[in-house]
């Protein structure tokens, strides 16, 4: 059985393998996190199209989909252990397009996950559902529609969730690093279409216009000289990111909201879904740094900081750590083990159908038009009405299970499982200590195995969270019974 000790202890050892060492020396993760308040946080949440100058847009009014009036994103931010009372209403005026939100990695109870159909009835417009609970864990998450979502994430239905209760020594600043494209050019008043099948056949449809925060390239003061935790969030439906710190030292201490030991953050990739939480020492007065995205070539830069105020005087660069999870360690000597395999559709059997995925071709399962992705060989089936498939895998409560994920595609693959949260033991392709996360990606015929104690009855979600993938195939549910 492996505990959360010796994780701890190989996560710190193998971030001094990873990388060239750091000139810094990880320190362990500190107490587990304790619930420190029991109010309850109440959110109203109206979502309508609102035409929205968002800095990156250029000086154009777009149509957006959004939860609020003013700010982009939404931030929901909430101590540990008190609840959250959302009511969602749908003000779209849009025939049929129904929404709901997906509270993306928090472990909660299965009838407030947000999947329509599957585990709630979906909110049309003109109605409304109404959202409650206590998240289990302190963190960075996220929040997003789950349905027709390339055109609803599309247009901006996402928002940020953050949770407090992790910090065992304050940092300097705590600064918020949202990453994402939109699919329209800079000054154009619309969208382009979210989707096309050849590109939802391959990599997805990327959006040619880059943000973080919403703007383009934003320059962000940090304290001079301090220690400063920088939230990463990639909400992007398509764009894996290849982030890097150019002239500041950054450490990561959490990912996908979950703490770890801090290790050298180096290049990081960040594919759609995931977050990374990071502590970097910020520029002396004046000097600048910059966050690049070196996938594509030349990178882009992301965002720019520099160094404001007189130096936050501290000696050398030693992140301070996050406080433990509380999530049950995986009992892998009696782990159970379930295969998934990712693909593509033989080209020869591609059910695609074209266009045309109007709200008519919608369906009650949120399916866009074509077949292309696969888990074990099967596609979500292209069903129209409210029956749902059989779940991929019944999954009996309390017990262990080690997910064998395997890539079989030329493409990458961010796999997302709803209301667990994941240890990653071991991939064939990427270099990371053990870590918790709800999203593992995979490279072009990568490996991973990845365990969970099965503690959360329901029926959960596994898919690609290239929402593109997702929307065409790349989807099934567990059922933990
Ligand atoms: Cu963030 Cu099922 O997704
Ligand atoms: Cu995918």
């Amino acid at each position: 059985m492996i505990t959360r000790r010796v994780l701890v202890a190989a996560a710190a050892g193998a971030a001094i393998a990873r990388a060239a060492p750091p000139s810094w020396e990880a320190r362990p993760l500190g107490a587990e996190v304790t619930p420190s308040s029991e109010d309850t946080v109440f959110v109203q949440f109206d979502v309508a199209q609102r035409r929205t100058p968002l800095p990156c847009f250029g000086g154009a009014a777009v149509p957006m989909w959004t939860y609020t009036e003013g700010r982009w994103p939404p931030v929901i931010r909430m101590n540990l252990g008190s609840e959250l009372d959302v009511v969602l209403r749908n003000s779209l005026d849009v025939p049929n397009e129904h929404t709901s939100i997906h509270w993306h990695g928090i472990r909660l109870p299965n009838d407030q996950d947000g999947v329509p159909y599957l585990v709630q009835r979906p909110v049309w417009p003109g109605e409304s559902f109404r959202y409650r609970f206590a998240p289990p864990d302190a963190g960075t998450f996220f929040f997003h529609s789950h349905c027709d979502s390339v055109q609803q994430m599309g247009r901006g239905l996402q928002g940020v969730l953050i949770v407090d209760g992790d910090v065992t020594q304050p940092y300097d600043a705590d600064v918020l690093l949202l990453v994402r494209d939109w699919r329209l050019a800079r000054g154009a008043g619309d969208f382009d279409a979210f989707t096309s099948p050849r590109y939802a056949a391959r990599a997805g449809t990327y959006g040619p216009l880059r943000s973080t925060n919403g703007q383009s390239d934003p320059l962000i003061e940090l304290p001079a000289a301090g220690d400063c935790r920088l939230r990463l969030l990639n909400t992007d439906v398509t764009r894996v990111m290849r982030l890097r710190f150019d002239r500041m030292d950054a450490a990561v201490v959490a990912i996908d909201g979950n703490p770890v030991a801090p290790f050298e953050f180096g290049e990081w990739l960040l594919a759609p879904g995931k977050r990374c939480d990071v502590i970097v020492r910020a520029p002396s007065t004046g000097r600048r740094a910059h966050l690049v995205d070196a996938s594509v070539e030349p990178p882009v830069e992301l965002a720019r900081f520099v160094g404001a105020g007189p130096p936050v005087r501290r000696p050398e660069f030693d992140p301070a750590p996050l406080r433990a999870a509380r999530i049950a360690p995986p009992d892998l000597a009696h782990a159970r083990r379930l295969e998934f395999r990712f693909d593509s559709t033989n080209p020869s059997k591609a059910v695609g159908t074209g266009g045309g995925a109007g709200p008519a071709a919608l369906g009650d399962l949120c399916l866009s038009s074509g077949n292309f992705w696969t888990i074990n060989e099967q596609p979500w089936p292209q069903r129209r009405g409210s029956v749902l498939p059989a779940p991929i895998a019944v999954l009996q409560r309390g017990a262990t299970y080690v997910l064998a994920l395997r890539n079989e595609s030329d493409f990458t693959h961010p796999i997302h499982v709803h209301g667990h949260t994941l240890t990653v033991l071991h991939s064939t392709k990427q270099d990371l200590p053990p870590h918790h996360a709800d999203t593992v990606l995979l490279l072009p015929g990568e490996e991973a195995e990845a365990a969970f104690v099965a503690d959360n009855p329901g029926d959960w979600m596994l898919h690609c969270h290239v929402i593109e993938h997702q929307e065409n195939g790349m989807m099934a549910y567990l059922r933990v019974e």
